[in-house]
Parts: structure tokens; C-alpha cells; sequence
């Protein structure tokens, strides 16, 4: 299988996360996990496939991560979003699932499908559309940083970052009346 490469950093073989969609109409969705990872200078990898569309494409993505040293996988797919799961089926990796709010049920569907996944096979999974795919991204952060000092201390001031923005937004409020 060839699986379109988006890497940030380093030779060819070097991504860290697998982004997998289930179709090119997530990508608007899952571009907001590519901008976190590459805020962090995290090498990703980003492609298509669907687990009811292209069940093999999906199955070897999953299967053949590990040996293309990827470390964690976010799959973000809509309607009944079976994409995680089957990705979990195939590899032993985290993969992290985003809900994608892409059917007349506005991603409640989604999420389900995501969510609830059996005893035995886990799906860490975000909120449903963008949000969900911004924390994926994070949480793929918090997930390497774990064996990687500097990583994490990134992390912690991309939070000390956001307490900061919300001092000044209070600040602002407090200085308009
Ligand atoms: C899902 O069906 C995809 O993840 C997408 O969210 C949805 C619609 O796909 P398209 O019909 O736009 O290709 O499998």
C-alpha cells in the first residue's frame, strides 16, 4: 500500500503519528490534529481510508504503522464511524478516534460508533469534529512526551500559553466595564 506522506521533520520514514481519514471531506476536520502536531514539530503521516469503502487499505494501514515507526494513530471518520476500531483491531498502538459531525445526526452517530467500542479493544476518543481533532492532536502530543523530556516540557507551556490568554481575555472583560 502507498500512504501519502506528510512529514514535518526528518527522512521519508521518520513520522511519528499516523492521521487517517475516512474520506477526503474530514480533511477540513483533521487538518486541526496536522497543525497541532506540526506546532510541536512533530513528524506525522496523513491518508484515506475507510473501513467500509477500502477495508484492506484500512487493515494494513493499521498493521504495517509499527514497522514505519509510528507510535500513535488518530482516525477520524462520520457517519457510523467504524474507522478507529478496525485500526485497533489491527495493531497494538494507541490510536485515538475523532468523531467526525458528517451526517444528518451531527456526529452523535459518530461518536458511538467511536466510543463504543468492546471489552478488550479501546479507542481513546475525542470530541466530536474540530475540538476533537485539536485534542487528538494534543493527546498524540501527551502520548510521546511521555519517553521525551523536552516534549514535555513543551506541553507545559503550550497550558502555562493558555492560562496566560485567559488572564488577559478576564483582564480585557474587566477593563470594558
Ligand atoms: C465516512 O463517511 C467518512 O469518514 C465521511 O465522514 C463520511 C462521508 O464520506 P463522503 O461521502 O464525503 O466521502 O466514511
Amino acid at each position: 500500500m502507498t500512504t501519502e506522506k506528510k512529514v514535518r521533520k526528518g527522512s521519508e520514514n521518520s513520522a511519528l503519528v499516523g492521521i487517517v481519514m475516512g474520506s477526503d471531506s474530514d480533511l477540513q476536520i483533521m487538518k486541526e490534529a496536522a497543525s497541532v502536531l506540526a506546532q510541536f514539530d512533530i513528524p506525522y503521516e496523513m491518508t484515506i481510508a475507510s473501513a467500509h469503502r477500502s477495508p484492506e487499505r484500512a487493515a494494513d494501514f493499521a498493521a504495517t504503522a509499527s514497522k514505519r515507526g509510528i507510535k500513535v494513530i488518530i482516525a477520524g471518520a462520520g457517519h457510523a464511524a467504524h474507522l478507529a476500531g478496525v485500526l485497533a483491531a489491527h495493531t497494538s498502538m494507541p490510536i485515538i478516534g475523532v468523531p467526525i459531525d458528517s451526517s444528518c445526526l451531527h456526529g452523535l452517530d459518530s461518536l458511538l460508533s467511536t466510543v463504543q467500542m468492546p471489552p478488550g479493544i479501546p479507542v481513546a476518543t475525542m470530541a466530536i469534529g474540530k475540538s476533537g481533532a485539536r485534542n487528538a492532536g494534543i493527546f498524540a502530543t501527551q502520548i510521546l512526551a511521555l519517553c521525551d523530556p523536552k516534549l514535555e516540557e513543551k506541553l507545559d507551556q503550550f497550558k502555562r500559553d493558555m492560562a496566560h490568554t485567559v488572564e488577559q481575555k478576564a483582564k480585557k472583560l474587566k477593563d470594558s466595564y
